[in-house]
């Protein structure tokens, strides 16, 4: 794909909805309401940066867009049942996502809990299909996996939830964030990148470094919106964090040590495609993009 990178990034949110609406049109939902609230939560807005770095990963090894569309559905479908359970009052009770009521006011937490577990189960369903692509479809099933259960989001999760109100290291904190942001981005560039059928165990480690880089980055900067931003424009309620007592990288460091390691951090995930041509282009664009966004 060619042109600018705000091209790439309309035509690959333009993609990926179109898939996860295939997909939803082509799932069996004996329960009208459950399909109400997926329809509602999934297709409502979000920048859909996971299948970004789906399908630039994917473009980083020469793929074909064909191939990543399975896996760009499954990294969203994840990253929203995410959302769905972070919103709910025994987590974060949060009541406004991407603009909207969260799905538990909206409809209720019942339904909020299980569209969240309905959402986890489809995304291994649609990347596993026999015709979802080029890739070793077990191979990206076990990196999903990890990156969603207790060694990625969920343990990641967990960890936040224990932090609040208490003093953790800046290690800790780092682990933390590592865990609940880092590692379903880290899935999505690889993911991405096996989609293509043709990935290297040395293009994956250099993906996979670039990956670690930006994932911490991205939960750094949404610490930083959280603080400085507002609720219309983030779509989420400014503040949240401060509310809720949260272990922060501005609550740990102050704004600016903070908007620092951010950069450093963009600064080293563009190293770690030193090794790689014009088609990681969209991968260095998404890196700048993570930081320097405003939602
Ligand atoms: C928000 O993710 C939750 C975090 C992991 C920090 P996004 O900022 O990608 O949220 P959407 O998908 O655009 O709503
Ligand atoms: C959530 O982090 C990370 C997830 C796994 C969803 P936050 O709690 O900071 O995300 P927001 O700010 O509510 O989107
Ligand atoms: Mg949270
Ligand atoms: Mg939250
Ligand atoms: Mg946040």
């Amino acid at each position: 794909m060619t042109g600018t990178f705000e091209e790439f990034r309309a035509a690959c949110k333009k993609r990926v909805d179109r898939s996860m609406k295939r997909c939803l049109d082509q799932a069996d939902f004996p329960c009208p309401g459950l399909e109400e609230a997926i329809r509602y939560v999934l297709l409502g807005g979000g920048k859909r940066v996971r299948p970004l770095l789906v399908y630039a990963g994917c473009q980083a090894l020469g793929g074909d867009f064909d191939d990543a569309d399975a896996a760009a559905c499954a990294v969203e479908f994840i990253h929203v049942y995410s959302l769905i359970h972070d919103d709910l009052p025994a987590l974060d009770d949060d009541d406004l996502r991407r603009g909207r009521a969260s799905l538990h006011k909206a409809f209720d937490e019942a339904t909020a809990i299980l569209a969240g577990d309905a959402l986890q189960s489809m995304a291994f369903e649609i990347l596993c299909r026999p015709d979802a692509g080029k890739g070793d479809r077990l191979r990206m099933a076990h990196e999903l996996a990890q990156a969603a259960g207790p060694a990625g989001m969920v343990g990641g999760q967990v960890r936040d939830l224990a932090a609040d109100g208490q003093e953790v290291s800046l290690d800790e904190l780092e682990t933390t964030h590592r865990l609940k942001t880092g590692a379903l981005i880290r899935a999505s560039v690889l993911l991405g990148a096996l989609s293509s059928g043709n990935a290297t165990a040395a293009q994956l480690e250099g993906l996979g470094r670039y990956a670690d880089h930006i994932g911490l980055a991205f939960q750094i900067q949404d610490d930083i919106l959280d603080e400085v931003s507002d609720t219309g424009t983030l779509g989420k309620p400014q503040g949240s964090d401060r509310d809720g007592d949260k272990a922060t990288y501005v609550a740990l460091l102050g704004l600016e040590p903070a908007r620092k390691r951010a950069g450093e951090l963009t600064a080293g995930a563009a190293r770690a495609l030193d090794e790689f041509g014009a088609d990681a282009d969209p991968l260095r664009h998404l890196a700048a993009y993570i930081v320097e966004r405003i939602n």
